[in-house]
């Protein structure tokens, strides 16, 4: 082919490409634009829903660091938290023992779904005692290391027999507290409740990449050791969750 017949054609192809872009820019391809978009979202679902959970963390600032129950602090993804609203109604726990209290948004968020649910009490534990926890008579707060053995047993103490217990595990999340925490407290977990392993999202699951050892290799390890519990990929059904396989439902 003659250089000269070549540049024709990959002008014209040009050309027509540049048509063809402009015209699917109009509204009356809008339809089309949606079907492609949709198509692709649907087959690449686990990366989309990646991505958003990225985004979400990168504007931490303005999401979940900027969360308010009843004008109290949590940090938390409101997703998870209707998950927990649905828990919370299905097993109806005596006790729920949250380590990480932090400014204790998710204990009074418990303590009043409690409150609907004529029954319940939240255990909370912090190493910092942080201003402004919110009083209220479903919820202790105990102050210390959530894997110190005096703070456990004051936990095991404060339940009584045949009560019915679910655990959240939202404080140090390094591995090997977590892992600690799991082998301290899952004992309590009754059949049927579950234990929350949060924030298995950290160390590139997908965010945080270079975090380091943190809560889902601790539920790796614990599943390992324990075969008392599984994991419940139902309360996975929102999509977007801050503990990826970190509903552990004891059998
Ligand atoms: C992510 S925040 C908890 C958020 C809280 N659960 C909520 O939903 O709003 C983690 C908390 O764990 C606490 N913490 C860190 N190390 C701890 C430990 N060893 N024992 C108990 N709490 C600890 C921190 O002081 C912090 O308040």
């Amino acid at each position: 082919m003659r250089p000269r017949t070549l540049r024709c054609l990959v002008l014209g192809a040009l050309l027509l490409a540049a048509f063809t872009a402009a015209l699917l820019t109009l509204d009356a391809f809008g339809p089309l634009r949606f079907r492609w978009a949709s198509k692709l979202i649907l087959s690449n679902r686990q990366k989309v829903v990646d991505a958003f959970a990225i985004l979400f963390h990168e504007e931490g600032d303005r999401t979940y660091n900027n969360l308010r129950w009843l004008g109290i602090p949590l940090q938390k993804n409101p997703m998870d938290l209707w998950i927990y609203q649905e828990m919370l109604f299905e097993v109806k726990p005596d006790v729920v023992v949250e380590c990480g209290t932090f400014k204790g948004g998710t204990a009074y968020y418990l303590a009043r779904l409690m409150d609907l649910l004529g029954k319940g009490r939240v255990i909370t534990i912090d190493i910092e005692k942080h201003p402004g926890l919110p009083q209220h008579p479903r919820i202790t707060y105990l102050l210390g290391s959530s894997t110190a053995p005096e703070i456990a047993a004051q936990v095991r103490n404060s339940i009584k027999p045949g009560e019915a217990v679910l655990v959240l595990l939202d404080s140090d999340h390094s591995m090997k507290h977590v892992l600690a925490e799991l082998r301290l407290y899952t004992g309590l977990v009754t059949p049927g409740s579950y234990v929350v392993v949060e924030d298995t999202h950290f160390n590139g699951h997908p965010i945080l990449p270079k975090f380091g050892p943190g809560p889902m290799e601790a539920l790796d390890q614990f599943l390992k050791e324990s075969r008392d519990f599984e994991v419940d990929p139902a309360r996975e059904k929102l999509l977007f969750t801050f503990n990826p396989r970190g509903y552990l439902r004891r059998r």
